[in-house]
Formats: C-alpha cells, sequence, structure tokens
C-alpha cells in the first residue's frame, strides 16, 4: 500500500503569508512515496523524532492501537530546500498508514494532520505547505483559505529549479530572522501587493516572470537569503533569467532551491550545464492532485 505526495514551490509570497497576506504555490512533479506493509522499523525510523512524531499523530487521531508496520519510503525531492519535503513527507506516511490501517482519512483531515506535523518542525506553519502538498494544483494561499487557479498561463512554461545548497537553518528560524527585522512589515506588505499583481495576472490567463525578481529583491530586504544564492541569482539574472529563493531561505550555507524562469529554456539550460549547477525543470499542473 502506497502514497505519494508531490513537492511544492512558492511563485510569491513564502513568510509574508505567515502575516496573512497570499501567497501563490504550485505543485512540483516530484515528491515522496511511503509504502506500508506487514514487519517492523528499522532502527533509523524508531530513532526519527519526526517520524515518531507523525505515528503519534495519527494515533491520536485514529485511535487505532499497537501500531506495527514496515515502512518504506522513497524520495526524489531534495531535503532542507524550501520544496515542501517534510509536508510531502508527513501527508505520504500518514497517507499511507490511512490505507493500511484502513481509515481512510479525506483531505481536510489529512490537511489538518499534516499541518499539525509542520508545526512540530516550523514552530508556526501557516499552513500554505500542508495545503499545496495535501491538495494540489496551482493554488492562491491565504490566512488558511485556498483558492485554487486554473489559468493556464503558467501550465505553458517550464520552471527551473537550482540549487543553492541546503539551507541549514530551520524554518522556524527564519521565521525568527523576519520578525526580528525592523522594516518586516512594511517589506511583507510591499511582498503582498506583488502576488496580488500575479493573482489578477493569472485572472487574465498572463503570468509576467519579472514578479520573481521583485520578490527576491524584497525577500533580501526581509533577510532571509545568505551570500551564496544572492551571488548566483545575480550570475542567473545577468544571463536574462529572473530568479527567486522558493521557501524560508537560508544565511549560513545555502538558502535552498532556486526558482528560475528564462525565455530560452535550451540556452539557460546549457549554461546552467557549463556553471555545473544542479538543476531540475518542472512544468506546474493546474488541475488540483486528484489521488488519495
Ligand atoms: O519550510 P519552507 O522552506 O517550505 O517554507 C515555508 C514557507 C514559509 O512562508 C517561510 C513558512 C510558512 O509557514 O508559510
Amino acid at each position: 500500500m502506497s502514497s505519494f505526495y508531490p513537492g511544492k514551490v512558492i511563485l510569491t509570497g513564502e513568510h509574508s503569508v505567515v502575516f496573512g497576506q497570499p501567497a501563490i504555490l504550485a505543485s512540483l512533479s516530484r515528491g515522496v512515496t511511503a509504502a506500508i506493509q506487514v514487519g517492523q522499523l528499522n532502527q533509523e525510523q524508531q530513532n526519527d523524532r519526526y517520524l515518531q512524531h507523525l505515528i503519534n499523530i495519527f494515533q491520536d487521531f485514529t485511535k487505532q492501537k499497537n501500531l506495527i508496520f514496515a515502512l518504506q519510503v522513497n524520495s526524489d525531492l531534495p531535503i532542507q530546500s524550501g520544496l515542501g519535503s517534510s509536508a510531502a513527507f508527513a501527508a505520504a506516511v500518514l497517507g499511507a498508514l490511512a490505507e493500511f490501517y484502513q481509515h481512510p482519512l479525506d483531505r481536510e483531515q489529512l490537511y489538518q494532520l499534516v499541518w499539525e506535523a509542520e508545526n512540530f518542525v516550523h514552530g508556526r506553519s501557516s499552513g500554505a505547505d500542508p495545503s499545496i502538498v495535501v491538495r494540489g494544483g496551482l493554488q492562491v494561499f491565504k490566512n488558511g483559505q485556498v483558492k485554487q487557479v486554473t489559468s493556464p498561463s503558467l501550465a505553458r512554461e517550464t520552471f527551473f529549479l537550482i540549487d543553492s545548497g541546503l539551507a541549514v537553518e530551520s524554518t522556524g528560524e527564519m521565521l525568527k530572522k523576519v520578525a526580528s527585522s525592523p522594516n518586516h512589515l512594511e517589506v511583507v506588505a510591499q511582498i503582498g501587493m506583488l502576488s496580488e499583481k500575479i493573482i489578477s495576472d493569472l485572472e487574465r490567463d498572463s503570468f509576467d516572470p519579472e514578479v520573481f525578481k521583485q520578490n527576491q529583491k524584497l525577500l533580501e530586504e526581509l533577510g532571509v537569503v545568505g551570500e551564496k544564492a544572492k551571488n548566483l541569482i545575480k550570475k542567473l539574472q545577468e544571463f536574462g533569467a529572473t530568479a527567486k529563493i522558493t521557501g524560508a531561505g537560508g544565511l549560513k550555507q545555502g538558502s535552498g532551491y532556486i526558482l528560475a524562469w528564462h525565455q530560452d529554456q535550451e540556452a539557460f539550460a546549457q549554461f546552467l550545464k557549463q556553471e555545473k549547477l544542479s538543476f531540475f525543470t518542472n512544468k506546474f499542473l493546474v488541475q488540483s492532485y486528484a489521488k488519495n
């Protein structure tokens, strides 16, 4: 019995979404698969605090006793990179547990449980990651409310995800950094306006990649982008791309994956290879994800 949930990118609005501004999120094709069968967890899994937390969440919710099972997890989603790996892991494991123990969870229940799991990692998650991972597609998330966007303008484009290095800080630490920056409320409001612009563009079936550049500048002002990612993004932009970090960011080492767009995909891919950068491409689905 296996369960797959996809990772995500934030097109605009990370951090500002925590302050009630809208964020636009899209599902990736990559994700996490969890398979459960009769057996036992291995030693590493038994010591994994996040996994044990997920099992407790499932147990509390279903009142199921004596959970003994073997778990296999496969993922092609980079971790600590802002691509939703912890939410996708939680959704896949909880989904597989629900199937194995024949205790169906509807989408709303799964969302609530993944959100609870994410709060364990983040301190206080906006709910945006759990929402896109569980519900899929392309969505606007604001204050817990979700609107699926069905405009095909984004589905026509190819986006690049480029590794700037692991974000070693937790999302919770990055949230604290933002809260302690003196002008964060002003910057957050400006990011909110950018997201509103994308939303109205998408409603007219258009997409302006320049917003990535503008959002990146504001994320740098919030103080969540490290030097390594700043320099890399500068280089990508000099080559004609528009790019931003996606997710909470990071300062000490990398800032996770960078979301980029270039009008000449082939030339850009060639450039990234020459620069020996690790990357993958993704086309966004505009339909919500329909698998349980
Ligand atoms: O954990 P990440 O890197 O996917 O970031 C989540 C997005 C934030 O806005 C930074 C946090 C949140 O809870 O929305």
